[in-house]
C-alpha cells in the first residue's frame, strides 16, 4: 500500500510582531483581555508588499531543505488559502511558478481554518491513487487584510503566517505500524454559514470583504465537533487516545484547545501549542504548531499524531499520521 510520508516540515512567520500592547493602543482591549479568553500574547503581521505566496514561497523552501529535496521535484503544489493574493489564479500556481517545475500540477483548497486538513487529504488521495509522487501542501494566510480593526471581537485574535510539508510516496504494509498519513476524515455543514465568514465576494459585493464572528457560537460548535474527529480518527484506526504521542491542533483559541482535550481524557502536556506566539493563523496554524515541535525535537520519527481543525463553514476534519 502507497503513503504518504511527511519527509520535510517548514514554517515563516512575518517579521513584524504585534503584541496585544500594541492592540490595545488601537482598540479598547487588554492584554490581560487577550491572554484569558484566547491565550494570545502575539501575532505576525506581513509587511506592506508582502502577499500570501512570498510567506508561502519561504514556508515551503524550508520543507524542501527539511526534505532533502528541490521544489523541481514537486509533482503537486496545493495551497490551503482563504487570502489569496489574487481572486485568481491561484496562491499555489504562484508558489508552482517561483520554485516548482514548469507543468507540475498546483490549484488551492478553501476551507478556512480546515484547509490545511482540507490539503492534505487531498494530497493524500492524489499519493494514493499513484498520481503523485512528492507532493507539497501548504498553508498560507494573511488574515490581518481582512480583520476589521475596529471590532475589538475578531481583530485581537487572528494574525498571518505559513507553513508546508512535503510528502513523499512510499510503500507500506497498509496496518497501522505504517510512517505516513494512516487516514483522513473531512466534513461540514454549511448550515453555520454566517457563524463565521467575511461580508464580502467576488459575486456579491466585488470587495474583499471583512471577516465576522458569532465568537460564543464557534467555541460552543468547535469543541464539539473537534472532539468528534479526533474520536472518528482513533476508532477508524483502532486506537485509542492513549495511543496519540501528539495532538496538533488548529491553534484557534487556547481555550478550544484546553476544553477539547479535557474532553478526550488527553494529557494536556501532548498537546502542541503556538497560539500563544502568532495568534489563529488559519490554514497556516497546524503546520506552524507541527514545524514547532519538530524543529524542537518534542516530535519524533515513528511517533503518532493527530491533527484537527475546525473552521468557518463550517468545515472540520482530522489527520492521523505517524511521523
Ligand atoms: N477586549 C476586551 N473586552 C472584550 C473584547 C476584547 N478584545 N472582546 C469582547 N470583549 C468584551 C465583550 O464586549 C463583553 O463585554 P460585556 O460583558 O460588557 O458585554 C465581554 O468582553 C465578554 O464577551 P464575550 O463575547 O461573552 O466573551 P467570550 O468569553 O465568549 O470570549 C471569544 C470571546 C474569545 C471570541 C470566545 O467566544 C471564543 O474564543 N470563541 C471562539 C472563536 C474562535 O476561536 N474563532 C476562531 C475561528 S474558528 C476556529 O478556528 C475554531
Amino acid at each position: 500500500m502507497i503513503r504518504s510520508v511527511i519527509r520535510g516540515v517548514g514554517a515563516y512567520l512575518p517579521q513584524k510582531i504585534m503584541t496585544n500592547a500594541d492592540l490595545a493602543k488601537i482598540v479598547d482591549t487588554s492584554d490581560e483581555w487577550i491572554v484569558e479568553r484566547s491565550g494570545i500574547r502575539q501575532r505576525h503581521i506581513a509587511a506592506e508588499g508582502e502577499y500570501t505566496s512570498d510567506l508561502a514561497i519561504a514556508a515551503a523552501k524550508k520543507a524542501l531543505a527539511m526534505a532533502g529535496r528541490e521544489g523541481t521535484d514537486i509533482d503537486l503544489f496545493v495551497v490551503a488559502t482563504s487570502t489569496p493574493d489574487d481572486t485568481f489564479p491561484s496562491t499555489a500556481s504562484k508558489v508552482q511558478g517561483a520554485i516548482g517545475k514548469p507543468g507540475a500540477p498546483s490549484f488551492d483548497v478553501q476551507a478556512v481554518c480546515s484547509g490545511f486538513i482540507y490539503g492534505l487529504a487531498v494530497a493524500d488521495n492524489f499519493v494514493r491513487a499513484g498520481q503523485s509522487k512528492c507532493a507539497m501542501v501548504i498553508g498560507a494566510e494573511i488574515f490581518s487584510r481582512i480583520l476589521d480593526w475596529k471590532d475589538r471581537t475578531t481583530c485581537v485574535l487572528f494574525g498571518d503566517g505559513a507553513g508546508a510539508v512535503v510528502l513523499t510516496a512510499e510503500e507500506g504494509k497498509g496496518d497501522t505500524s505504517d510512517r505516513g498519513i494512516l487516514s483522513t476524515h473531512l466534513h461540514s455543514d454549511g448550515r453555520h454559514h454566517d457563524m463565521l465568514y467575511v461580508d464580502g465576494g467576488v459575486s456579491t459585493t466585488q470587495t474583499t470583504g471583512l471577516l465576522r464572528m458569532k465568537g460564543k457560537e464557534v467555541f460552543r460548535h468547535a469543541v464539539v465537533n473537534l472532539a468528534d474527529a479526533v474520536r472518528e480518527a482513533l476508532a477508524a484506526n483502532n486506537m485509542t487516545i492513549d495511543d496519540v504521542d501528539w495532538l496538533v491542533p488548529h491553534q484557534a483559541n487556547r481555550r478550544i484547545l484546553d476544553s477539547t482535550a479535557h474532553k478526550l481524557g488527553l494529557d494536556p502536556a501532548k498537546v502542541v501549542i503556538t497560539v500563544d506566539q502568532h495568534a489563529n493563523t488559519s490554514a497556516a496554524s497546524i503546520p506552524l504548531a507541527l514545524n514547532a515541535a519538530v524543529q524542537d525535537g518534542r516530535i519524533k520519527p515513528g511517533q503518532i499524531l493527530l491533527l484537527e481543525a475546525m473552521g468557518g463553514g463550517f468545515t472540520w476534519g482530522s489527520a492521523l499520521v505517524r511521523m
